[in-house]
């Protein structure tokens, strides 16, 4: 797939690179997720208090939209309140419709536009979003 030079190298760089990788010692919820078209899978980790995401990590195996994905979004999560996090999911998704959208909070996310034309890739750069949702539903009743 085509991808714009510098949309590669932000990808690459947190393949490569990537951010907020491990477990917590304890306190975390945990929510695991799989694609299903490929099989891979990630395990996300949120430290929570006061509907707030405090801290992110996630682990797990997949191509490199899919971890860097989840590299970006822990990045980008840290910090906010759920009601936050999940308006940046729905931007996410907005971004995935391939609508021009922005993340002032963590530019770099904007690198995955270029996978909105690749439904198979879409599902890849989502993984690590749903599993955000899915984790703050469970926290949130
Ligand atoms: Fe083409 Fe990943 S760069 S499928
Ligand atoms: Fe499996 Fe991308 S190919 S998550």
């Amino acid at each position: 797939m085509k991808l714009d030079d510098l949309y590669r190298r932000v990808i690459m760089d947190h393949y490569k690179n990537q951010r907020n990788r491990g477990a917590f010692e304890d306190g975390a919820m945990t929510v695991e997720l799989n694609n299903p078209t490929c099989g891979d899978r990630i395990s996300l980790q949120l430290l929570v208090e006061d509907n707030k995401v405090k801290d992110a990590k996630f682990s797990g195996d997949g191509c490199s939209i899919s971890m860097a994905s989840a590299s970006m979004m822990t990045e980008a999560v840290k910090g906010r309140t759920y009601e936050e996090a999940l308006e940046l999911a729905d931007r996410f998704s907005a971004l995935m419709k391939g609508e021009d959208v922005e993340f002032e909070e963590y530019e770099e996310i904007e690198a995955l536009s270029g996978v909105n034309k690749f439904p198979a890739r879409i599902k890849c750069a989502t993984l690590a979003w749903n599993a955000l949702r899915k984790g703050i539903a469970t926290e949130d009743n």
